[in-house]
């Protein structure tokens, strides 16, 4: 692609821009006056304008309905969340039936580890990706030695080569085939956190489902990020949080996918709770559990709808604009982004390294050399929000739904500045 790095052309690139009118659906927080320029989307998503209404309908029906909100507000809250699984269905490739919303990631993947993790015998090996996202280590630390098994035998982690940033694919298909008949499930995170690669779901999952392995994914950093076809790709199970580039708010609820296969069976182990029992008897307060047939049989307590409202307020965006239209603005502005970096790098021989590899969805992962921290602190400073980690990484998220090409611009003109005053050159 031919791109040039002046601001008339990234604003006529923006005027180009099916979706630039988004960007006035969000709030942007200000520094020195000025909109920020947002790379956190991978992180926390800015708030959509219409999500305040989306709460303020739940307070206001407390106070005016209290428990008759349960069956009698506009939107009632003991199905609330029904709602969200047919957009969400969408937005990562699965049957409405297949996707729910509950509780917190973490806790969702330790609940689906309860159906799907079931060592036995031989077969009692998990395997992931070298370094994951720290509460996923957790997770798997501590569902082994649930289970009486010992995590340095197994827990085996796909490394990345000497000297690369990302992990190669036929390195994890390898791995699979090795572990073979040890292996109990896979399960890795979609788009890498800090590198921000996209992993072959497809592929792993079918090398995994051939070993006899359960397949799951932790999607945190992929929906709402890139194409899913969970449901086609034969994935067992998956969760995410929303609070990415779901804009969902911090903290917030999180979606799950449990395969059809496995909905309407009495032989899957699973922690229940009186929100996963049919919904037509379970008022009848009946000591038996009779599991809904969708995904909601995984549901324990009653919704948190607080929570809920905004991740449906931002499904309608969803909705409105697909996952189409957003992953080809965003293939178009990440692309943007790396040519600006490119040519501060010429302007000022800063010698970045960008680590992403070129299965990327939204995030530039940039290793910056020499004092990347105070770099970073400039960057704060002077209105660009991204994040740093350890050593010397910025991770750029520019989100398709509300960054602009100006942004990128804009972005490289700041850092070019803050290379020459801080003489990192
Ligand atoms: C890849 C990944 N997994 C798991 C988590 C943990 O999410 P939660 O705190 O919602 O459980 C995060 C949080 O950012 C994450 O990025």
């Amino acid at each position: 692609m031919h791109f040039e790095n002046t601001l008339q052309y990234a604003q006529k690139l923006d005027k180009n821009d099916g979706l630039s009118a988004y960007r006035k659906a969000f709030h942007f927080p200000k520094v020195n006056g000025k909109e920020v320029i947002y790379f956190t989307g991978n992180s926390l998503g800015l708030q959509p304008v219409r999500t305040q209404s989306f709460v303020n309908e739940i307070m206001t029906d407390w106070k005016e309905l209290a428990v008759e909100g349960h069956f009698h507000a506009d939107k009632p809250w003991w199905d609330y969340h029904e709602r969200l699984a047919a957009p969400l269905a969408k937005i990562v490739g699965a049957k409405p039936e297949e996707v729910t919303v509950m509780n917190t990631l973490t806790v969702n993947l330790h609940l689906l580890m309860v159906s799907f993790y079931r060592p036995k015998g031989k077969r009692y090996k998990i395997l992931c990706e070298e370094k994951a996202f720290p509460s996923d280590q957790y997770l798997f630390q501590s569902q082994v030695r649930f289970h009486g098994y010992d995590a340095d035998d197994a827990i085996i982690v796909v490394k990345k080569r000497p000297g690369e940033h990302h992990w190669r694919t036929e390195d994890v298909l390898s791995k699979i085939d090795e572990i073979g008949d040890e292996l109990a499930l896979v399960l890795i995170g979609g788009v890498n956190y800090y590198n921000g690669q996209v992993f072959d779901i497809q592929k792993i999952t079918r090398a995994g489902k051939s070993v006899g392995a359960m397949v799951g994914w932790d999607l945190a950093h992929a929906v709402g990020n890139i194409a899913l076809r969970l449901h086609d790709w034969k994935v067992d199970f998956a969760a995410w949080c929303s609070y990415k580039y779901m804009n969902s708010g911090p903290g917030n609820a999180s979606g799950v996918f449990i395969n059809e296969k496995y909905l309407n069976r009495k032989d899957i182990q699973r922690f229940e709770g009186w929100w996963g029992t049919k919904k037509e008897t379970r008022f009848m307060m009946k000591p038996t559990f009779e599991p809904m047939e969708n995904a909601d049989a995984w549901q324990i307590s009653n919704a948190p709808v607080l929570s809920v409202a905004p991740y449906l307020a931002s499904l309608e965006l969803f909705e409105e604009v697909g996952m189409e239209r957003l992953t080809a603005k965003r293939d178009r502005l990440v692309g943007y982004l790396e040519f600006v970096l490119g040519e501060v790098d010429k302007a000022v021989d800063a010698r970045f390294e960008v680590i992403t590899p070129k299965e990327r969805g939204c995030q530039l992962s940039v290793f910056l050399h020499g004092q990347g921290r105070s770099l970073f602190d400039y960057l704060m400073e002077n209105g660009v929000i991204t994040d740093w980690r350890e050593p010397n990484v910025i991770r750029l998220a520019p989100a398709p739904f509300y960054c602009s090409f100006e942004d990128m611009f804009r972005f490289g003109t700041i850092l070019k500045q803050g290379i020459l005053e801080l003489g990192e050159a």
